[in-house]
């Protein structure tokens, strides 16, 4: 099997990730914490490929990285890239939002996932995207998820994020969708 190392430090999102990746013939690993990946390009997909290309590098291993944050319209796609650097904790970056938001009443948002596969070399050997529209509620709802999950409402599903069995999560989430174009791409390389 070829060890495939999962570039990421967030341990809400190796839950996430890890079930997409069961039953592929990829040996799947974690990045050794002392691996630090530079996050500086402007684009969930740039972002992507820079830590999959670092991570294959660094390692000499097959690596995968995703790239996710949410954009709110009235905000000018804010926070988007900058999701995870929106505040110090996960009620503070929701805190923060609700409050820049105020009682507008265009609430329209999407999470946007981008994922990259390296190849050892650092060469980006498959790229995708998936995105998940929404709703910004006025106050959190459910317990479920990570970040930003609680005030994030998906009208086809009239749930939030965090009020979503995980299942139902994997299957709407922008991450969920972005594996879901991924996955064929990863088994025509097993063969
Ligand atoms: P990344 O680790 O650079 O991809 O930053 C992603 C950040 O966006 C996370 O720290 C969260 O704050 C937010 N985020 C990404 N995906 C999700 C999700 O599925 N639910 C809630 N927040 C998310």
């Amino acid at each position: 099997m070829t060890v495939l190392v999962l570039a990421t430090g967030n341990p809400g999102k190796l839950r996430e990730i890890q079930p997409y990746l069961e039953g592929l013939s990829w040996d799947l690993k974690l990045k050794p914490e002392e691996i630090e990946v530079d996050e500086v390009g402007i684009t969930f997909a740039e972002n992507a490929a820079l830590k999959a290309s670092q991570v294959a590098i660094a390692t000499g291993n097959w690596a995968i990285a995703d790239d996710s944050g949410l954009e709110v319209t009235a905000l000018d796609n804010a926070p988007g890239i900058f999701s995870a650097r929106y505040g110090t904790s996960d009620a503070d970056r929701i805190e923060r939002l609700l409050r820049e938001l105020g009682d507008r009443p265009d609430r329209e948002a999407r999470f946007v996932c981008a994922i990259a596969v390296a190849r050892p070399d650092g060469a980006i050997a498959m790229q995708t995207e998936g995105i998940c529209p929404g709703e910004i509620l006025l106050a959190p709802r459910g317990e479920g998820g990570f970040g930003y999950d609680p005030i994030f409402f998906v009208p086809e599903k009239g749930l939030t994020f965090a009020e979503m069995p995980p299942a139902m999560k994997q299957e709407v989430s922008h991450r969920g969708r972005a594996f879901q174009a991924l996955l064929p791409q990863l088994k025509a390389l097993e063969s």
